[in-house]
């Protein structure tokens, strides 16, 4: 048992209503009552369930670290009891993201989202977690870069002594399974050649100089995993704030512009990601546009009080009609890029078999 305090937030679609677009209520309390007996058993401080979209969220505060083999059998527990429930109530795509038979040690690599991080809690310790449905990892990368190193967002990164020295950043190439870090603001430059990539090199966590972790995400890609396209990663965010940290207004400016991230339908085109309360975290439109829900958490010894619902604000009311726009003339281009997504990051769809089936039809120019 340690005296630090572990957030994991461990999430998988294990079934829609109505098709893609949203979660039945009975899976919310199926999760409810495993993670409160979990958490009377001791294994939890403490939890909280929610969705967004199609996908089911599960927050839990615990002593025991990160990758800690009883949690993440808990929530795969979790996730096979829903997928039960999906299933009785023929969900659509009852147990999508559960790419595994049967549990080995670790949710990771199994279909599910994960992010973790285990720290000191402070005096008081406010936190935002994100969570986006119809889009992939790699979705935070633009939002995370603004909350910690882009000064025209974030004030305090010129104004306050706490955070003048700048983070580090850890990216990781999800393709070829490697990480470096950047520290910025020397390494902005750098730091930007690769995170400009999302569909390659994802955000994965940020600290602070002197090594205390400030945010982290979750970064599996489950086409990467499953070797095709079976749904998207609709990727969680982590995000400690005040203080020594970003401001809670400076973590959620960045999406006053609603940023262009891959997803929407069958994960195959751009969309602008559009933040909404969690009673709007309901895709519909050409599945989506994609949506992201940020809830507020003031941890108390472990303890998760709240969700404040942070996107219920007027105050991004002109970013969701600009998404609106967006959606719009995106949707104008149906198959043509830039709404498409380009032929390479299709790869996991049918694309391939088209290809292949058309193969003997191409005839070569003369040069
Ligand atoms: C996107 C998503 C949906 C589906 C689409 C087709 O992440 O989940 O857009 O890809 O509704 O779904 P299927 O192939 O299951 O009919
Ligand atoms: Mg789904
Ligand atoms: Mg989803």
């Amino acid at each position: 048992m340690s005296s630090k305090v572990t957030l994991s937030v461990i999430k998988a679609d294990v079934g829609g209503y109505v098709g893609h677009s949203a979660m039945h209520e009975d899976l919310l309390s199926e999760a409810e009552t495993h993670l409160g007996s979990a958490r009377d058993e001791g294994l939890l401080v403490d939890f909280h369930v929610t969705a967004c979209g199609d996908d089911l969220e599960l927050v839990m505060t615990h002593r025991n670290g990160i990758d800690h083999e009883g949690v993440h059998r808990t929530a795969w527990q979790v996730f096979e009891a829903c997928t039960e429930v999906a299933k009785h109530l023929r969900l659509y795509g009852a147990g999508q993201d559960l790419l595994a038979d049967a549990f080995s040690g670790n949710v990771r690599g199994m279909g599910p989202g994960i992010a973790e991080m285990e720290f000191e809690e402070r005096e008081s310790e406010p936190l935002i977690i994100f969570m986006a449905d119809k889009t992939s990892a790699g979705a935070w990368n633009l939002p995370l870069y603004k909350m910690f190193a882009d000064p025209f967002n974030t004030a305090g990164l010129v104004i306050s002594p706490a955070l003048h020295a700048g983070f580090r950043f850890e990216i990781h190439d999800v393709k070829a399974r490697r990480r470096i870090l950047f520290d910025t603001p020397e390494e902005i430059y750098d730091l930007l050649v690769f995170a400009g990539t999302t569909g390659q090199f994802v955000a994965k966590a940020v600290y602070s100089k002197k090594g205390t972790i400030a945010a982290v995400s979750s970064t599996e890609r489950l086409a990467l995993i499953a070797g095709k396209y079976v749904g998207k990663d609709d990727p969680v965010c982590a995000v400690r704030c005040q203080g020594d940290f970003p401001a809670v207004g400076d973590v959620l400016e960045p999406f006053t512009m609603p940023h262009i991230v891959a997803g929407w339908m069958r994960g195959s085109h751009y969309g602008p990601l559009m933040p909404v309360k969690l009673s709007e975290a309901h895709p519909s439109r050409f599945d989506g546009p994609p949506r992201v829900i940020a809830l507020g958490f003031q941890l108390a010894e472990g303890h998760l009080v709240g969700p404040r619902d942070m996107f219920d604000d007027p105050a991004f009311d002109e970013a969701r009609r600009l998404t609106n726009i967006i959606a719009d003339h995106l949707r104008h281009h149906g198959p043509f890029e830039p709404h498409r997504l380009p032929m390479d990051e299709m790869e996991y769809t049918t694309m391939p078999e088209v290809m292949e089936k058309l193969k003997a039809r191409w005839e070569g120019l003369p040069s």
